[in-house]
């Protein structure tokens, strides 16, 4: 995809998408010699240093100036150099068209050589990858047409491979941040030889402690022109990690036997996650049957939930969908069929605001394998005009306690489930070595670890001051199917409208904060049908029919967090963690304190607020991984977004504990 430009009367772009200049209007090639040449020393490493081969990362190609002014540099040092060999590889996802270009480096006579070289490989239609290799110099480029996150991701890793250089030259960051992520700084890191420099135009404040949180040092520097600064630095020898030592692993044993308390969508994942990892589970819950309380719905709607800047909680709710739908796929393959469509999910925008979001979700290149469409209209989605929004092709709803059962019948029929229906754990306790539960009929249970995944119901273990999870009641309304097959797909605006399920439409969802009545009352179908006609008139007069006091549905508890991620991970001993980290109040720095003390055993899967679906598949999966010392399946940032622990530590910082 071509990039929209104007040109300055200079003849300099400027992206329409980011509104922001490609480089410094007072003088782009000066501006590139200052803070990417320059700041990192090139001329004097090349000359100095002796190595096989110099390699350059880039983020960010754009006209590919940086590139020109890098080569030319090189081309000038031939006879002082120590290197012989240059590779510059850089990530630009919205490449320039041939024309673009042309017209962009003709600004620069000094580099028409090089620009002439460039124009000589530049492709009609970009393809993954532009490998150009000029051997009369020494010098190859390979150019990665791609999101920078997921080139990055491809980057062959190891120091061999590594980059001795960055150019950081995406836009700004408040404009442009996915090119300024935690993820991305520490993929730098990993992708870097001993030693790498970086050079920066930004002296934002978040880039330079990203950079330094992955590793860098950093130092500011004079900044081009009117830029008042800029940073550059270089990788540190790695150093034992000091940062957030509260958050590292604890390190079980693996265990041979769990108690999982709750049998809803996230104690079921749970007993899945471990039995296929060979560990036996006793599943506990105080109804007869599984996905009794929240989990109940006839229906849900499941769908990732998508952010430009693909923040954490955008972050793990992809990872989740991706892990729900390999296990549908486990369980349909083990002949087990959970009921539900993968129909996709239609976003209504329902303002001006919703409708630029979604139109540049839908060209969010990180986002492209999810075939995202924006359309003005839902017609050929839903079979319905329902205005302008996002279609979401890899979504849909299923009937949530199907997806428990399934998953149950699963690690069942494996031989490492133990089901304790219609009992109520009333007390936990730390055993040496061990925990026992009690239930409500005087039994006790013993087992190596315990999962709590007990959703809304409040129990004296839950410690609400250092897991400040809030119960939010919500009510679903059942509309009777009308035989219009309509709508196609899962709709969503406030909240969402199901194709009929076993004759029934699932209309949702209420939301009353701090309310943990399960009575359904005639307001809440007036709620959700208001809600409708008032968002989707369309589809409200499709479906209309039945007055609010006739209507059925059901009510339960969701428990949402602050931050709207799940808690999932070791349960910290509180007192101990309250001790060791109480100069957190006075901001003193991470490398005096210890690392953390748990409850050995205890883990919390918890919070899954209106996401519970795919949330609770990768929740039972990383417990699994924690519990059995694997590799967890999520990176560190996420794992420290969903840890238990991040509350009370947040709290210590702001000064409220
Ligand atoms: C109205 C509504 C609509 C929703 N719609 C969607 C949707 O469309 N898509 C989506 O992804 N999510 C949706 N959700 C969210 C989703 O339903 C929840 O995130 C999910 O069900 C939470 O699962 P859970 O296992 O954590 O909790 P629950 O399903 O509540 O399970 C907890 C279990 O623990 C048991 N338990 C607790 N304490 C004890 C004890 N002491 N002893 C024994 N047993 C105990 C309970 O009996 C219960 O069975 C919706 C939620 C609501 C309320
Ligand atoms: C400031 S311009 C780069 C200027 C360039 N170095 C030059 O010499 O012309 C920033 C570039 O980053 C690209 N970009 C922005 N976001 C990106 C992303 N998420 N992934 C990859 N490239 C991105 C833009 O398309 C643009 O070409």
């Amino acid at each position: 995809m071509n990039p929209e430009l104007d040109w300055t009367e200079q003849g300099a772009p400027r992206s329409l998408r980011f509104g922001d200049v490609y480089f410094s209007a007072e003088n782009g090639l000066a501006e590139s010699r200052h803070v990417f040449l320059e700041s990192t020393e090139l001329a004097r490493r090349w000359r100095e240093e002796a190595r096989p081969d110099f390699r350059i990362g880039e983020l960010g190609f754009g006209t590919g100036l940086n590139f020109l002014a890098c080569r030319a540099l090189w081309r000038s040092l031939r006879s002082q150099r120590q290197t012989d060999q240059l590779h510059f590889i850089s990530i630009e996802a919205w490449p320039l068209s041939r024309e673009q270009l042309r017209r962009a480096l003709a600004a620069w006579p000094e580099l028409a050589d090089g620009a002439e070289a460039l124009l000589s490989v530049w492709p009609e239609q970009p393809g993954h990858v532009l490998q150009a290799h000029w051997p009369e110099d020494g010098l190859r480029l390979s150019l990665h047409f791609q999101a920078v996150d997921q080139a990055l991701a491809a980057l062959r890793t190891g120091k061999a491979a590594g980059m001795d250089t960055w150019f950081l030259d995406g836009f700004a960051p408040a404009r442009n941040p996915q090119m300024w992520t935690a993820d991305v700084f520490h993929a730098l890191a990993r992708l870097s030889r001993a030693g790498a420099r970086f050079g920066t135009f930004t002296a934002a404040g978040r880039v330079r402690r990203g950079l330094e949180q992955a590793g860098f040092r950093v130092e500011k520097r004079a900044g081009f022109g009117r830029k008042r600064e800029m940073l550059r630095g270089e990788l540190m020898p790695p150093q034992p990690d000091h940062t957030a030592p509260w958050f590292r692993p604890a390190a079980p044993g693996r265990p041979e036997r769990v108690l999982v308390v709750g049998a809803g969508l996230a104690g079921s994942a749970t007993v899945y996650s471990l039995a296929r990892r060979g560990v036996d589970c006793v599943l506990l819950d105080q109804h007869p049957h599984a996905a009794a309380e929240a989990s109940g719905n006839l229906a849900g709607a499941w769908y990732p939930l998508l952010s430009q800047d693909l923040n954490p909680a955008s972050r793990y709710s992809l990872r989740a969908v991706e892990t729900l739908q390999t296990r549908l796929k486990e369980l349909d393959s083990a002949g087990i069929a959970v009921e539900g469509q993968r129909c996709g999910v239609w976003l209504a925008a329902r303002s001006e605001q919703a409708m630029t979001r979604y139109a540049r979700i839908a060209e969010e290149p990180a986002l492209a394998a999810l075939g995202l469409r924006f359309s003005s209209d839902s017609t050929p989605y839903a079979g319905l005009a329902l205005g302008p929004g996002l279609w979401i092709p890899g979504g849909g709803w299923l009937h949530p306690p199907g997806l428990c059962e399934g998953q149950l019948e699963w690690a069942r029929h494996r031989g490492h489930l133990q089901r304790r229906f219609g009992a109520t754990v009333v007390q936990l306790q730390a055993l040496p070595n061990a925990w026992r539960v009690s239930l409500d009929d005087g039994e006790t249970l013993d087992a190596d670890a315990v999962v709590l995944c007990s959703g809304a119901v409040p129990a004296p273990w839950l410690n609400s001051r250092y897991l400040p999870l809030r119960p939010a009641r919500g009510a679903v309304t059942l509309l009777p199917d009308a035989g219009s097959d309509l709508p196609r797909c899962v709709v969503c605006h406030k909240g969402y409208v199901t194709p009929a399920v076993r004759g029934w439409h699932s209309v949702g969802a209420t939301v009353d904060n701090r309310e943990r009545d399960t009575h359904v009352r005639p307001s809440d179908h007036a709620r959700n049908l208001h809600a409708l006609s008032e968002n989707l008139p369309t589809l409200a007069a499709a479906l209309s029919g039945s007055a609010p006091a006739d209507c059925q549905g059901r009510a339960s508890v969701r428990m949402t967090s602050p931050d709207r991620l799940p808690v999932i991970g070791p349960a910290p001993h509180w007192a101990g963690w309250l001790e060791d980290y109480a100069d957190l109040r006075r901001g003193s720095p991470h490398s005096r304190y210890p690392p953390p003390q748990w409850q050995p055993g205890l883990y919390y899967n918890l919070g899954h607020g209106a996401r519970g679906i795919a949330g609770s598949v990768l929740a039972g999966e990383l417990l699994a991984a924690q519990l059995c010392g694997e590799t967890p399946p999520l990176d560190e940032t996420l794992i420290r977004a969903v840890h238990p622990g991040r509350f009370l530590i947040r709290a210590l910082r702001r000064r409220e504990l």
